[in-house]
């Protein structure tokens, strides 16, 4: 079994030093609007991913007119404790981790080590959204079940970034030219392998989503994913030199997996022109649970955190979700009144309150 059993916040959002106790079960987290419910469940994510998944700055994370913040959690795997500390600094924008008291360097090295899926409010976003925000899931939950992706992502992005560079100077030399080609050979190779680990990924991942689906609509309404690459990989290294004289023209690289996307489909309609509201929010919560039983189903422990999902699901569906986890596992619910949740699972569950003033203590 794997869990996070303890956690203490320092000038982490809106807390100024607080230490709380998890159980290796469900948790819920019951209190008003604005008391920390997202905040504590951030804090959660931010241990396994190095990042939040809604700042974009570090800084954000810290409480205002703070100078840092400190997360410390611990986590118990096969009945091991291990400590993971991260903090951030905003005078020296100094990011570190410590993992059993140990320094990571690289922090993508640790990525994938305490795997954590989240849903949030805000999924919806992601299927009427921009192609950038399915691309970054793609990359949060593929680089945490495999790391070579990771090395290849940033190592693309490192490509991509270098040959931009390149194609927005004017005038090339014959030696800029000649670099251009081994940049876009470099960029073809590592691109390749995201796109076969990304079709891979989303083929693995669709059946989980089209049963939760299923599962959480009655029957009705089926979600699929459907992954578009802006390039196929047969054609990769053609098109890209074909693409040159356009690439110099415009001064960026026109083609590649950092222009991917991925589709929902409801009943096999385009979800991004059709879906309701309702449907948009079934089928991001579908993706989320989809992905935590591709998880389980692949062997690999993580904690699923819930940010205000379930007083949104009536009783029934409630109880349809809880069927598809495994009992030994850990599962973190936040709620605004523990009215809207499901009496048996509130007898087995962990209940923690979380009052107005104990934020500024
Ligand atoms: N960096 C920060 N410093 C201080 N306070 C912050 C910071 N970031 C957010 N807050 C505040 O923390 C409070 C708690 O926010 P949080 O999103 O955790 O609430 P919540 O309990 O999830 O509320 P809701 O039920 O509305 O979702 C809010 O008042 C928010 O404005
Ligand atoms: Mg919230």
């Amino acid at each position: 079994m794997f869990y996070i059993e303890k956690l203490k916040l320092t000038n982490f959002r809106c807390y100024k030093d607080k230490r709380i106790n998890f159980k290796p079960h469900v948790n819920i987290i019951v209190g008003e609007n604005a008391v920390g419910k997202t905040s504590l469940v951030e804090a959660i994510y931010c241990l396994g991913l190095t990042k939040s998944y809604k700042a974009s700055k570090d800084s954000f994370l810290i409480k205002h007119d703070q100078p840092f913040y400190v997360l410390e959690g611990e986590f118990v795997n096969q009945e091991r404790k291990h400590n993971v500390l991260l903090s951030y600094e905003i005078d020296k924008s100094r990011k570190r981790l410590l993992v059993d008291n140990n320094v990571v360097k690289k922090l993508s090295d640790y990525i994938g080590t305490f795997k954590v899926v989240m849903f949030s409010p805000d999924d919806s976003e992601l299927i009427k959204g921009y192609s950038p925000q399915r691309r970054r899931f793609l990359d949060i939950y593929l680089g945490q079940i495999n790391n070579k992706y990771l090395k290849d992502l940033s190592n693309y992005n490192k490509v991509l970034k270098n040959r931009n560079e390149l194609l927005k100077q004017t005038n090339q030399s014959e030696q800029d030219l000649e670099l251009l080609k081994i940049y876009s050979e470099a960029l073809v190779k590592y691109g390749k392998n995201l796109i076969i680990e990304r079709e891979k990924f989303i083929n693995m991942l669709n059946p989980e989503v089209a049963k939760i689906s299923l599962a959480i609509s009655n029957g009705e309404e089926k979600t699929e994913l459907k992954y578009m690459p802006n390039v196929e990989n047969e054609e990769f290294m053609l098109k890209t030199f074909r693409q040159l004289k356009k690439d110099l023209y415009l001064q960026t690289t026109g083609l590649g997996p950092h222009k991917d996307d991925f589709l929902f489909t409801i009943k096999g309609v385009d979800a991004a022109s059709f879906a309701s509201q309702g449907q948009q929010r079934t089928s991001s919560i579908a993706l989320k649970l989809g992905l935590a039983s591709l998880f389980d189903k692949l062997g690999l422990d993580n904690i699923v955190i819930l940010d205000d999902v379930f007083s949104e699901l009536d009783k029934e569906r409630q109880n349809e979700i809880m069927k598809l986890f495994k009992n030994n596992k850990q599962i973190f619910i936040t709620t605004t009144t523990i009215k809207a949740i499901n009496e048996e699972l509130l007898e087995s569950s962990n209940v923690i309150k979380i009052e107005r003033e104990e934020k500024d203590e």
